[in-house]
C-alpha cells in the first residue's frame, strides 16, 4: 500500500502542488488528488493552469514540456527560477512522473474510498491549505471530500499534513492552526528556509516540498541538507 491524499485548496502557492505531485508521482507512488473550486481558480491566476473540475484531464494539470514552452506563466516562472523548460530538477526527468498513479476525486464526490476510514492510505496533505479550509477542519466540519478525508485521517490517527500559507496570522487561525496540532496534525507552513542558498524560485519549492516528504518518511534530495 502506498496510496498518499493530495488536497489543493485556494491558498496562494498552486506551484507547491504542482511540484509535489511531481514529485510523488516521479517516486512511484498513487496520489489519490482532489482540487477544491477555489484552487482550480488559483492554479489558472498563478500559473495558467486550466483545470475542469467535473471532466478532469491530468494532461492539464502536469503539462508536458512542449506545451510549457509554447503557454502558461508556469513555463515563465520555472524559466525565471532556472529549471529551463523543464517540470522538474535535475533529480528527475518528465517522463519520471508517469510512473506512479493519478487518481482523480471530484471535491464534491463522498462515494470516493478516500471518504471512509476503511480505505487505507499512508497519509494525506493539504497543499496549499486555505484559511477556510484550515477553519473548516479545526471546527470538524466534512462538507466537502477534502475535510471529510482530513477528518477521517485525524480519526484514524493517521498522517494529515496541512501546508498553510497566509501573512500575517490573525488570532483566529493561530487557534485553529494550534487546534489541529493538538489534534495530531502536522501543520508545515509553507514557509522556506535560506539556509540551503537558494538561488531560484524552484529552489525556495524544493525546500517546502522536501520538508513535506521529510514528514511523509520519503527519501528525496530535493535540497541540501543542513550539517551535511
Ligand atoms: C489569487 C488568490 C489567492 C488567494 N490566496 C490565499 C491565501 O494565500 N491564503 C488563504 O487562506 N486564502 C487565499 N485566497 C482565498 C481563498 O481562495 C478563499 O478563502 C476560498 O474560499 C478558499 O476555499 P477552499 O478552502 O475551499 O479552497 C486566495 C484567493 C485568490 C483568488
Amino acid at each position: 500500500m502506498n496510496d498518499l491524499v493530495v488536497a489543493m485548496t485556494g491558498a496562494s502557492g498552486a506551484i507547491y502542488s504542482i511540484r509535489l505531485l511531481e514529485v510523488l508521482l516521479a517516486l512511484g507512488r498513487t496520489v489519490h488528488l482532489t482540487i477544491s473550486p477555489a484552487a482550480a481558480q488559483v492554479l489558472d491566476l498563478e500559473l495558467g493552469i486550466r483545470v475542469d473540475l467535473a471532466n478532469f484531464n491530468r494532461d492539464a494539470l502536469l503539462p508536458s514540456d512542449e506545451q510549457m514552452a509554447e503557454d502558461s506563466r508556469l513555463s515563465l516562472l520555472r524559466a525565471r527560477s532556472g529549471a529551463g523548460a523543464h517540470a522538474v530538477s535535475s533529480v528527475l526527468s518528465d517522463s519520471d512522473i508517469s510512473r506512479g498513479r493519478l487518481v482523480y476525486h471530484h471535491y464534491m464526490d463522498f462515494t470516493a474510498g478516500i471518504a471512509s476510514g476503511s480505505f487505507l492510505t499512508e497519509g494525506m496533505v493539504i497543499c496549499p491549505c486555505s484559511m477556510g479550509t484550515l477553519a473548516s477542519l479545526a471546527g470538524g466540519m466534512s462538507s466537502n471530500l477534502i475535510q471529510r478525508a482530513a477528518d477521517v485521517h485525524l480519526k484514524e490517527r493517521r498522517k494529515l499534513i496541512i501546508v498553510p500559507r497566509e501573512t500575517p496570522l490573525g488570532a483566529i487561525q493561530l487557534e485553529n492552526m494550534l487546534k489541529l496540532a493538538q489534534s495530531g496534525a502536522v501543520v508545515l507552513p509553507a514557509m522556506p528556509g535560506f539556509y540551503h542558498h537558494p538561488v531560484t524560485i524552484h529552489d525556495l519549492v524544493d525546500f517546502v516540498v522536501g520538508r513535506i516528504c521529510d514528514q511523509l518518511g520519503i527519501r528525496h534530495d530535493l535540497f541540501q541538507r543542513w550539517g551535511t
